[in-house]
């Protein structure tokens, strides 16, 4: 068997330099995209769906819908924006949406889609995906918070308050967002998106925050 020379990078390492090259890259197209707000960039993004997203019912994970009435409070569930009927699509990280319905003391125990928030789950760091944290006694601070490199997103509006998503400039410090409405028994609705950012936002871009 042949020994690797000691000054040639083994397999593992050259995967490695190939990995860290890549997060640069990402990285400087980030500073970049920060810069051109101006710039169409929902039309060259890997957003959910080129196609006009339509109105579409909250469905959790266990194939239930989603009901003011039922979904607890400082709770959260991974949902699927657009959904198809092909679970590979599903299965993709720009279609991942956190719905949170708020703690108490943020305004979760309103009966109305006031309680709830719905924000991408891509971070808009370096992409990957963040959690809703529930408040506790011991730890109130509830939050998102991105596995990653630490960046934290505020629950009442997706903007990151910490982290390296939190130093970037608007819009690319604001989380794409999915807004709701409910029927008359109570059920949850996602309204029709449009991505951009004035709108709905961009996923893993941002959004600019209305005033
Ligand atoms: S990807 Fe870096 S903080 Fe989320």
């Amino acid at each position: 068997m042949t020994e690797p020379k000691q000054d040639e990078p083994s397999n593992i390492d050259k995967n490695a330099l190939t990995r860290r090259d890549f997060l640069k890259l990402l990285a400087a197209g980030s500073v970049a995209l920060t810069f051109t707000p101006f710039i169409p960039w929902g039309q060259f993004m890997p957003n959910p769906d080129n196609s006009v997203p339509g109105k579409q019912q909250v469905v959790l994970s266990d194939g239930t819908n989603a009901n003011i009435n039922t979904f607890p409070i400082n709770h959260s569930e991974i949902i699927i924006y657009p959904s198809s009927t092909d679970t590979v699509l599903n299965s993709e990280p720009f279609r991942q949406w956190q719905l949170i319905r708020l703690p108490t003391e943020l305004g979760g125990s309103s009966t109305d889609v006031t309680a709830f928030r719905v924000y991408s789950m891509v971070c808009l760091h370096l992409w990957c995906l963040w959690r809703y944290v529930p408040s506790t006694a011991q730890q109130p601070a509830n939050n998102g918070q991105c596995p990653c490199h630490g960046s934290m997103y505020n629950p009442l509006n997706g903007k990151a308050f910490a982290g390296p998503a939190s130093l970037q400039a608007s819009p690319s410090n604001v989380l794409a967002t999915l807004y709701l409405e409910a029927d008359s028994d109570n059920y949850l609705w996602i309204k029709p998106a449009t991505w951009s950012l004035y709108d709905n936002g961009i996923v893993g871009y941002g959004r600019f925050l209305s005033t």
